[in-house]
């Protein structure tokens, strides 16, 4: 009798380690995708302090921004859903602010003057990361939904 009190103590025991094991875990979880949320609201902040004067305060981008200008480099393009950024993957937006438009097409042995300067000096990886969300974050469902998709499969 005292044996099997003592066996059913055990997977008792077993049996809480386990439940406890498993809610932990849970909280870890929820704790590392929050903090891996983007700061959308830093974002907005750092977008009018690094881009605007460029890409437009209502991310409108520049007049005749189809067009090079007279040095030949092309004006900075709207980033509203009427521009091509929500063409691009999350990668190349990210690879394309942090080392600005030259040296990533120069990585590409593609020469190009670009009036996209590299902010790599100046944003953190994660600032870079926020201020792109903002981007996002001022698209229409139905285009941040197409760009997402671009990005997975491109990932892949
Ligand atoms: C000095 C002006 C200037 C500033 C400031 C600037 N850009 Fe640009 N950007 C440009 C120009 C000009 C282009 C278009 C030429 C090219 O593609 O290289 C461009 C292109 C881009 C592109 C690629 C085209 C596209 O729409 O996908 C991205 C992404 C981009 N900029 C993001 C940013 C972000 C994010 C910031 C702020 C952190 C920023 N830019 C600040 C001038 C600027």
């Amino acid at each position: 009798m005292m044996r099997r009190l003592a066996f059913l103590f055990l997977v008792l025991v077993a049996v809480f380690a386990l439940i406890w094991l498993f809610v932990d875990q849970d909280e870890a979880d929820n704790r590392a995708s929050i903090s891996d949320k983007p700061d959308v609201v830093q974002g907005e902040t750092l977008y009018a302090t690094s881009c605007a004067s460029c890409h437009g305060a209502n991310l409108e981008g520049q007049a005749n921004w189809r067009s090079p200008g007279p040095d030949g480099r092309l004006p900075a393009p709207p980033h509203d859903e009427n521009g091509h950024t929500w063409h691009h993957s999350d990668q190349l937006l990210f690879d394309y602010t942090k080392l600005g438009g030259k040296a990533l097409m120069a990585q590409r042995d593609i020469e190009f003057d670009s009036g996209m300067p590299a902010f790599g000096d100046q944003l953190t990886d994660t600032e870079i990361n926020n201020v792109l969300a903002y981007i996002k974050s001022t698209w229409p469902e139905r285009v941040q939904t197409m760009q997402a998709e671009r990005s997975a499969a491109e990932a892949e």
